[in-house]
């Protein structure tokens, strides 16, 4: 064997190799799947970047990193307070320092890591990425401040979230998956809003007008083919309820002003 035929079955041999790698590669994915890490932000701690209070003196926050910015943007503790960070990725690994206290994370899709910070004295620490993410990465920061109680309250006091209503027949159309399709806030989705539908003037597939009356509003639960509102589709399932449900939920709409 010559040099040159030497050469050549050396280059095959190795392109054989790489793409048997390939192949293996491909296989597992497919047939194991193997994949890149669930996302975690996906998680409910993670959805909204609120400060969750334990305690006037104990809190957690769930950070998310992703390009290129931190969520939440901006929290605000009290001083002396002890507050246990989490921390993931949406995208690549990014890195959380908070600069003037010990917190030193890194952020990774996949996975969620944690640390205990106790906040001593006021101020405000910016919280930044150490972790080379990309063209944005020296833009990727946040702000923690610590603040005195007072102040402290007088922020948590402002805003009051909106109540989680808690009539057992909003419960129950939850439950039933009634609110997937139809709001009660006055926005269309899937179906037409519940909101003020009771007596409204409805204007039906084939053109003709109706009164939203409880016979109506009773037929549309328990036979929800029987009269299709125009501008929507005749999608919705007949639901499993009783007749003390149905009555319930008609009761409902008539007061869902
Ligand atoms: Cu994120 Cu650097």
């Amino acid at each position: 064997m010559n040099a040159l035929q030497l050469e050549r079955r050396i280059i095959i041999i190795s392109v054989v190799f790489v793409l048997t790698l390939f192949g293996v590669a491909a296989l597992a994915i497919n047939f194991f799947h193997v994949g890149l890490p669930t996302c975690l932000t996906d998680i409910k701690p993670f959805q909204k970047g609120e400060l969750i209070t334990h305690s006037p003196t104990h809190y957690e926050v769930h950070y998310v990193a992703r390009m290129w910015e931190f969520d939440p943007e901006e929290i605000v503790v009290p001083v002396g307070s002890t507050v246990d960070i989490y921390v993931t990725a949406k995208d690549v690994t990014h890195g959380l320092i908070l600069l003037g206290t010990d917190l030193n994370l890194m952020a990774v899709p996949g996975v969620v890591n944690y640390a205990r910070v106790r906040f001593d004295r006021e101020g405000v620490h910016q919280l930044l990425c150490h972790e080379y993410c990309g063209t944005g990465h020296e833009q990727m920061a946040a702000k923690l401040r610590v603040v005195d109680f007072a102040t402290f309250q007088a922020k948590q006091s402002a805003p009051a979230p909106p109540p989680q209503p808690t009539d057992p027949t909003y419960k129950l159309l939850e439950a039933k998956d009634c609110l997937t399709c139809h709001s009660i806030d006055g926005s269309d989705g899937i179906g037409p809003t519940l909101k003020g539908i009771y007596g409204r003037q409805t204007k039906l597939a084939d053109g003709s007008m109706i009164t939203a009356d409880d016979v109506y509003l009773r037929e549309s639960i328990v036979h929800p083919e029987a009269k299709i509102v125009n501008g929507f589709d005749n999608v919705m399932p007949k639901p499993e309820l009783t007749d003390e449900e149905v009555n319930a939920i008609v009761e409902y709409l008539e007061n869902l002003k």
